[in-house]
């Protein structure tokens, strides 16, 4: 027999509801009328108990407080899979590309993160943020100061967030005051934040270096032996992002066959290593990461904006490399997932190198949502409305805007009302944001800041 779970705070949530089946071809699936079941388990997460239509579910549980929203849509969280917070601030800073933004823009504006203060400024916004549009998970660069992780996760845990950041790692072509000066010390304090913070509520650690041109091969060597003692940690990177990095990292590395070798190398390559663009790989690096598990974050707001080039969806398909959506600001434009999802449609449909390709909506959708949680190796746990998945979810208004009103309601299938939202989406789609069974106040968030 099995124990009976304790559950408390059993709560009801009633409107449409959209989520996908845990299969190999995941399937979309939505219900016009529908009925969430959310309780608190033993462990102190708010966790989905039952979903279904309403007609057929609310029967079971008839005392339940039920919250009722009229002509929304109750749908996953999203999942951002790459983005630094510290880079709320450099959204929209144009450059030649990739190296000179860094150089002009990234790396000095990121040296304020030494300071805690302003880092925490820039967290509780960066947050706010992310629950204005929905996104209720993110895998997330902080700065090379352990501090800005520290912030970081304090406020995660406050807001009661699944969140995963690290502490950047970079030795090397890297300005004073961002720089690691001392690697065995930047390796310890990974160790540290590692003890301090992963595995903690919600919150994991990411191992992160931030690409292989600003870490010698001793730091990559190091994080790879962190890694190896810390199995279920994250390790977060970039790699095969533009032409100029990719020519600089082969100067670097002769040894290697290829960038992604660099990593390979130094055993940063594995199950839960998150890789963000991808976009110059050759098939035998496509077939090693799914041979051993790591994963994409394709960036295509910021791929478009830094002008890096064009994620190959058919040849990842191909090669069985798994993949998810991010957003990657401040390179990327845009916290919106629908603003992401609609850039990565637009960008598949391209055939500049490879023959352009027409993703379905639900399978942008998932990318952002399951699949994204899937790259993380967060299946059943975030992204998804099947039993068991976290109860974090937003509530989406379809009528949000009067073209979008109008254009929803002349769609006759999921498809189609789907992409309608893609297309013509943004934060005013998010009706409301819930995490952990609680509806976050999204409408009064107004920014605090004055330059
Ligand atoms: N490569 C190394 N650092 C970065 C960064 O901050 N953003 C992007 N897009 N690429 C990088
Ligand atoms: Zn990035």
């Amino acid at each position: 027999m099995r124990p009976e779970k304790t559950l408390t705070n059993l709560q009801g949530w009633r409107a449409g509801l959209l989520w996908f089946t845990q299969a190999e071809q995941p399937q979309a699936r939505h219900e016009t009328d529908g009925l969430l079941v959310t309780a608190r388990e033993a462990d102190g997460i708010v966790r989905i108990q039952a979903l279904g239509p309403y007609r057929e579910l609310a029967a079971q549980y008839p005392d339940l407080p039920v919250t009722h929203w009229p002509g929304l849509c109750i749908a996953p969280g999203f999942v951002d899979l790459h983005i630094h917070y510290p880079q709320t601030d450099v959204i929209g800073s144009p450059a030649e590309g990739l190296l000179p933004w860094l150089e002009h823009y990234t790396f000095p504006h990121e040296k304020h993160f030494s300071q805690p203060a302003y880092a925490h400024e820039v967290t509780a916004f960066f947050m706010d943020e992310l629950m204005r549009h929905g996104v209720t998970t993110a895998l997330c660069f902080a700065t090379a100061h352990p501090e800005s992780v520290d912030v970081f996760m304090a406020e995660a845990q406050k807001r009661h967030l699944r969140m995963v950041t690290g502490k950047v790692l970079q030795d090397r072509h890297s300005p004073d005051g961002l720089r690691d000066t001392d690697t065995a010390l930047s390796l310890r304090q990974t160790e540290d934040l590692i003890r301090r913070w992963h595995g903690v509520d919600r919150l994991g650690y990411a191992i992160t270096p931030r690409f292989a041109p600003t870490s010698t091969p001793k730091q990559l060597h190091g994080a790879g032996e962190i890694a190896q003692q810390f199995p279920d940690v994250w390790i977060q990177s970039h790699v095969a992002e533009n032409l100029d990095e990719i020519r600089w990292v082969l100067e670097l590395f002769p040894e290697a066959r290829s960038y992604l070798d660099v990593y390979d190398r130094a055993n940063l390559l594995r199950q839960r290593s998150v890789y963000a663009h991808c976009i110059y790989l050759d098939d035998t690096d496509r077939r090693r990461m799914a041979e051993v598990g790591a994963t994409a974050a394709v960036s295509p707001t910021s791929n478009l904006f830094l002008g890096s080039g064009f994620f190959n969806y058919a040849a990842s398909d191909a090669a069985g490399l798994r993949y998810g959506l991010a957003s990657d600001v401040g390179g990327g434009t845009s916290f919106s997932p629908f603003h992401t999802m609609h850039a990565a449609y637009t960008v598949a449909r391209q055939s500049v190198g490879h023959p352009g390709i027409s993703l379905a909506p639900e399978h942008l959708w998932w990318q952002h949502t399951a699949g994204a949680a899937a790259a993380m190796d967060l299946s059943g746990q975030v992204g998804n409305l099947l039993p068991g998945c976290e109860a974090d979810f937003v509530v989406l208004n379809p009528k949000a805007t009067p073209l979008l009103a109008r254009r929803t309601a002349q769609t006759e299938t999921l498809a189609e009302w789907l992409f309608a939202m893609i297309v013509l989406g943004d934060e005013r789609l998010i009706a409301h944001t819930v995490v952990q069974g609680q509806t976050v106040n999204i409408a009064s968030q107004v920014s605090s800041f004055s330059p």
